[in-house]
């Protein structure tokens, strides 16, 4: 009950925020793995022009702000930013949102995508 109460209302948020701050990476075929960074880029516009954001991963399980990318907040017009070295995670799906630091009703999400484990990686990459 409470868990769709909160996706009615993320969808909600997405739908308002679409105009601001679209972000096009990470998307549901973008992998990103426990020891290593990733990539997140959006499109601002003018009207972000010297805002400053923030961007949270998301675990879409417990619908809970596991992660903040950015301790610091950086520019809205940006347009991308690479994330810290990620940890290993309960959890593999995962939402990134981004934004506005002085409005935290006003978050853009990406589609949901997989953290997976350091492992994968190293085998992938071999
Ligand atoms: C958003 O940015 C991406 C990559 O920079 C670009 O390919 C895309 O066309 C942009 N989308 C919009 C709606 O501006
Ligand atoms: C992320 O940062 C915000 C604001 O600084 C803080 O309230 C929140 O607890 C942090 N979340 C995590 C998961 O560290
Ligand atoms: C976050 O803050 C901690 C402690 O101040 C620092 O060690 C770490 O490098 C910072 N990470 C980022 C991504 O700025
Ligand atoms: C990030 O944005 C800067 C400035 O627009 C651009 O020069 C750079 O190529 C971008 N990096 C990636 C990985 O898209
Ligand atoms: C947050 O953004 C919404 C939608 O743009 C706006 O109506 C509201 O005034 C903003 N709040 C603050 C504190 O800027």
């Amino acid at each position: 009950m409470k868990v769709s109460t909160l996706f009615t209302c993320i969808c909600a948020l997405v739908a308002s925020a679409s105009a601001a701050l679209e972000v096009t990476i990470p998307d549901s075929y973008t992998e990103w793995y426990s020891g290593y960074t990733g990539l997140v880029q959006w499109n601002s516009s003018a009207s972000e022009f010297g805002l400053l954001c923030n961007i949270q991963l998301v675990d879409v399980e417990t619908t809970e702000a596991v992660y903040n990318l950015t301790n610091a907040s950086i520019p809205c017009s940006l347009d991308n930013y690479t994330t810290p070295i990620l940890p290993s995670f309960d959890n593999q799906v995962f939402t990134v949102r981004i934004g506005e630091t002085n409005n935290a009703s006003l978050w853009s999400y990406t589609e949901n995508f997989e953290i997976l484990p350091q492992k994968y990686h190293d085998k992938n990459q071999a």
